[in-house]
């Protein structure tokens, strides 16, 4: 079984890797003829769920753990819920384990590093990466789904952030996620 599915992949690897020259005449991109595959059932899943980042008070869900305070270079390290509904008492369905960090001299823009994992339903214990740019200050900022475990290997597919709320006195932030992904 792992074997072939290895060598599938290994196949729709080399069907997918295009062969490159090395030009001079400065093309930044190009397109290749799509070559499909067999294997195209693909199941698409939408989730939704509310990141609550608490940077204050006794119990925050996020620290900072290296750079200097809100400037380029701040690293904050997150353990936030993941919940249901808007408030933060809603069910949690999962938690958002990882960095986040000021990545940009010229925006707020952050990097984002996290392992969505969760808890809830048949979700339960499988969990998605997330790697990408967030500017915060947009209404919306999509970021990449890079990879999953359990229920989510082989996963693929992009986040939608939307801030609900930010209090600009303590720094806690509710933002909406809505998630796409395309799985096996
Ligand atoms: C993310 O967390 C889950 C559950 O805690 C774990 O099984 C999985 O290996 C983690 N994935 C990554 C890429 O760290
Ligand atoms: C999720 O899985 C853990 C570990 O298997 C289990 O203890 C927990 O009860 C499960 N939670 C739900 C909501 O099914």
């Amino acid at each position: 079984m792992a074997t072939i599915l290895t060598k599938t992949l290994f196949s729709i690897f080399l069907i997918l890797t295009p062969t490159f020259s090395i030009t001079t005449d400065g093309i930044f991109s190009d397109q290749f003829a799509a070559t499909k595959s067999k294997s195209h059932k693909h199941k698409m899943t939408h989730l939704h769920f509310y990141f609550h980042d608490i940077v204050s008070g006794k119990k925050p869900t996020a620290i900072r753990i290296a750079g200097p305070k809100n400037a380029f270079g701040t690293t904050v390290m997150t353990d936030d819920p993941l919940t249901e509904g808007l408030e933060p008492s809603s069910k949690v369905v999962g938690r958002a384990q990882g960095i986040y960090a000021l990545a940009s001299q010229h925006d707020y823009g952050l990097l984002m590093l996290m392992n969505f994992s969760f808890v809830e339903g048949r979700f339960n214990g499988s969990a998605l990466s997330i790697l990408g740019r967030n500017r915060v200050l947009d209404p919306v900022r999509e970021m990449p789904v890079i990879g999953g475990s359990r229920i989510f290997r082989f996963v693929r597919g992009y986040a939608l952030a939307r801030t609900i709320t930010y209090n600009q006195k303590t720094g806690d932030a509710v933002v909406e996620y809505n998630v796409f992904v395309m799985h096996p």
